[in-house]
């Protein structure tokens, strides 16, 4: 289901751009989502009442970034004790519909850790209850933590922003895919460090690759910079060795969606591509991504799920045929980077740079 915003008015969580994701009343209410496959031309939500919307529309990436699926998944649980309340379940029959639904909203991707992150998160909290509590108290408590999850990504953001303007070179950035606020519950990651550079009176030129196959960066992180009034140049994903090359980009900073305990990072299809070209170039290349997108569970970046989606999102890009139907195509969501190639890594606890499994300890284990 979805509605138009009635008002008109923006949500504004930074600057002008609107919230991707927002509950709507108490433990019975609902989720809404920013549907952001109708960006930049139309703006609509999507109302989630059940399970099956929510992982609808992380499946589609009508709600998309890693950190965003997370605060959504948290959501999702909300959503399943809400359908177990409106069931009229009995206490154990109802924390079993959460749990299944949990696992159903923790696998509906699966390359951005976040998301299983997010829901383990909350299914821990669960845990904490008596087996006779109702399903209106679990609401109530996934709710609690679904809304911290959210606030706790939106301080993230901001702390990112800071660290990483302070390391971002002098000169044009290049940016990929999309990590600003849709991206996340906050200002973003890589995005939020440029818009802060941006917002402490520096000026560069910024390059948002316009990120094949659903155009993450020219539909959304474009929409962004121009909603806030910054200046922003798309480029064809091809462009970029030739705009290094020819001096106008100084710098490379991505976001992450799965980050290794030896610093390999798994980004948005092309990311590798960007970081072999930068070090021909010999520019730094930098991550920008919160400590919840790290997994210190693996080592290495082969053990990273890569998510394989429809052939159809390159044959018919926006429904446009562009390949023949008797072609075949591959279509990886997500490649990984190795460390070796990261200048530096930033994350709301500071910059760890080099990338090295020792660094990511200990920076990782700094309270902010
Ligand atoms: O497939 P998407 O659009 O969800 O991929 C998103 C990315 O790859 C982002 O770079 C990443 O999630 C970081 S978002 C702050």
């Amino acid at each position: 289901m979805t509605g138009s915003d009635p008002s008109g008015a923006r949500q504004a969580n930074e600057g002008q751009v609107p919230q991707s994701v927002r509950w709507i009343g108490g433990e019975d209410g609902h989720l809404e989502i920013l549907d952001q496959t109708l960006l930049p031309g139309r703006r609509e939500h999507v109302v989630c009442r059940d399970v099956a919307t929510v992982i609808e529309a992380i499946r589609m990436l009508r709600v998309r970034g890693a950190p965003a699926i997370g605060i959504a998944g948290a959501y999702g649980l909300v959503v399943a004790a809400g359908e177990a309340m409106r069931a009229g379940l009995a206490p154990e029959a109802a924390r079993g519909h959460v749990l299944a639904q949990a696992e159903e909203i923790a696998t509906a991707r699966p390359t951005a850790v976040n998301l299983r992150w997010a829901v383990e998160r909350s299914l821990a909290v669960l845990a904490t209850l008596p087996s006779q509590s109702l399903p209106q108290l679990l609401a109530g408590v996934l709710l609690a933590e679904a809304r911290g999850i959210h606030e706790e990504d939106r301080r993230l953001c901001a702390a990112i922003g800071r660290h990483g303007a302070a390391v971002l070179p002098e000169g044009g950035v290049l940016t990929h895919c999309n990590t600003g606020a849709l991206a996340t519950g906050g200002a973003g990651t890589a995005l939020a460090v440029i818009t802060t550079a941006w917002e402490q009176g520096r000026r560069f030129e910024i390059f948002a690759d316009e990120t094949r196959p659903l155009l993450q960066g020219a539909r959304l992180t474009a929409w962004e910079l121009c909603e806030r009034g910054i200046p922003v140049t798309v480029l064809v994903d091809s462009a970029a060795a030739h705009m290094m090359k020819s001096g106008r980009v100084s710098s490379v900073i991505v976001g992450a969606d799965r980050i290794t305990a030896a610093g390999d990072v798994a980004n948005k299809i092309g990311t590798y591509g960007l970081a072999v070209l930068a070090e021909a170039h010999r520019i730094p290349f930098f991550v920008a991504a919160p400590s919840s997108t790290f997994d210190l569970s693996i080592s290495s970046g082969d053990e990273i799920p890569i998510e394989e989606r429809a052939a159809d999102e390159v044959k018919r890009p926006q429904g446009v045929q562009a390949a023949p139907d008797a072609a075949a195509a591959a279509n990886p969501a997500f490649d990984v980077t190795p460390a070796r190639l990261v200048r530096g890594i930033v994350t709301e606890h500071g910059v760890i740079a080099p990338v090295t499994r020792e660094t990511i300890a200990e920076i990782l284990s700094r309270q902010t």
